[in-house]
C-alpha cells in the first residue's frame, strides 16, 4: 500500500480529470468532461481529445489540489493511468505527470484504466472489501473480474467485439437518438415493452463469461429495415427490448461468476452502471442469491481521477528516473490487469 496524499491524473479519453486522494478518503475529484466537442462528430476525436486535454490539465490538476487544500508538497505520490486509451490522449496525462513527479521530488505510479474502474468500489462511502466480482461496462470495455486481492484481479470475461456501452450508442444512434445515446435509450425505453421484440443475446452458453454485441445490433438494423416507415410507432418497444438483449447477459453473468466463485459481493462500473434496469436486474437476483450489491455514485462510475488514485494504492511506486522509461499503451495487456 502507498500511504499519504496522492494525485491522481485521467486523460485515457474525453475526460480531463485530477483528483487528491487519502486512503479510502476522497479529498477532491475535478472531472473536465469535453463531451459536448465530440458531439457533432457521433463520437471521440482522438486528436480533439488529445489537444483539448493539453489546454487543460493543469488548471484541472490546480483545482484539484486548491480543493483538496493541498499543496504538491503535501502529496506523497503522483500516479497516472498510463493505459489503455486514445495514446494521444494517454501520453498528455502521463507527460504532466512526470513533470509533476519530477519538479516536486514524488515517485510515480502508473495505473491501469480498468484497474481504476474496479478500486472506485473501494473508496468511500461504499468501501467495499475483496473478495467480489466486478463488472466493469462503459463506451470502451466491457469485462468481469475477480477480485480476491485489490492488487491483482483475475479477468474472467470480456466483450469479443463491442462493448456493452457502444452497442448502447450504436443501437441509439438506429433509433435516432443522437450521442451519447446511453441516457435517451434508456428513457424511451421505460415507455416500451421489452418483450415486445426478440433480439439474439450474444454467447449464452452455460457457464459462458464472454459478451459479443455484434449479433444484437445487426438484429436490431434489420428489424428497423423490416419495419421501414413503421419503425417510428414501435420505438418505444424496439428501444426498450434492445435495452433488454444489452443489459441482461451482463447481469447473467455477473452473478453466475460470483457464485461459482463464491463470494459474497458483486460490484458495477462504468458508464452504463448508471442505467435502471440493468441495475434493477442486478439487484433482484443479488437479493435472490444473498449478495452485497456495491455501485459507487454516478461521478465514480464514469471516468474520473480519484479511482485511479484508489488504484494507485494497490500499485508499486516508480522513483526518478525510472519512470521516465515508462510510456503510454494504447492497449489492454493480454490477460488482465497491468498492477
Ligand atoms: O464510462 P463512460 O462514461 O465512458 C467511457 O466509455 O469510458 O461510459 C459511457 C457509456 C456510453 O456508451 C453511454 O451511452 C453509456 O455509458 N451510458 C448508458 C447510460 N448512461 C451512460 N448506457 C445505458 N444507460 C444509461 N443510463
Ligand atoms: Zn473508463
Amino acid at each position: 500500500m502507498n500511504d499519504g496524499p496522492i494525485l491522481a491524473i485521467e486523460t485515457s479519453c474525453d475526460e480531463t480529470a485530477a483528483a487528491v486522494v487519502d486512503g479510502r478518503a476522497i479529498c477532491s475529484n475535478v472531472v473536465a468532461s469535453q463531451a459536448e466537442l465530440h458531439t457533432p462528430y457521433g463520437g471521440v476525436v482522438p486528436e480533439v481529445a488529445a489537444r483539448h486535454h493539453l489546454g487543460t490539465v493543469n488548471a484541472v490538476v490546480d483545482e484539484a489540489l486548491a480543493r483538496a487544500g493541498r499543496t504538491l508538497d503535501d502529496i506523497s505520490h503522483i500516479a497516472v493511468t498510463q493505459r489503455p486509451g486514445l495514446i494521444g490522449a494517454l501520453l498528455i496525462g502521463l507527460s504532466t505527470a512526470k513533470a509533476l513527479a519530477y519538479a516536486a521530488g514524488k515517485p510515480l505510479i502508473m495505473v491501469d484504466h480498468l484497474h481504476g474502474h474496479i478500486c472506485a468500489s473501494w473508496l468511500e462511502p461504499v468501501e467495499l472489501d475483496a473478495p467480489f466480482v466486478s463488472l466493469v461496462a462503459s463506451g470502451g470495455h466491457t469485462r468481469l473480474d475477480l477480485v480476491s486481492d485489490y492488487r491483482a484481479p483475475r479477468l474472467l470475461g470480456q466483450t469479443r467485439d463491442d462493448a456493452a456501452g457502444e452497442a448502447v450508442d450504436k443501437g441509439a444512434r438506429l433509433l435516432g437518438l443522437g450521442y451519447p445515446g446511453g441516457p435517451a435509450l434508456e428513457r424511451l425505453a421505460a415507455q416500451g415493452d421489452r418483450t415486445a421484440f426478440t433480439f439474439p443475446v450474444g454467447l449464452g452458453g452455460k457457464g459462458e463469461r464472454d459478451f459479443s454485441y455484434a449479433g444484437v445490433k445487426t438484429a436490431l438494423l434489420y428489424t428497423v429495415r423490416d419495419l421501414g416507415d413503421d419503425t417510428q410507432v414501435h420505438l418505444a418497444d424496439l428501444a426498450a427490448s434492445y435495452q433488454e438483449a444489452v443489459m441482461r447477459p451482463l447481469a447473467d453473468r455477473l452473478i453466475d461468476a460470483a457464485i461459482e466463485h463464491r463470494v459474497p459481493a458483486v460490484s458495477l462500473g462504468g458508464g452504463v452502471a448508471a442505467n435502471g434496469r440493468l441495475r434493477e436486474l442486478v439487484q433482484t437476483q443479488a437479493d435472490a442469491r444473498g449478495l452485497r450489491l456495491a455501485v459507487p455514485d454516478r461521478a465514480l462510475c464514469t471516468d474520473n481521477a480519484a479511482m485511479i488514485g484508489a488504484a494507485a494504492q494497490f500499485t508499486p511506486a516508480i522513483a526518478w528516473p525510472d519512470y521516465l522509461g515508462y510510456d503510454a499503451i494504447a492497449t489492454a495487456p493480454p490477460g488482465g490487469i497491468a498492477a
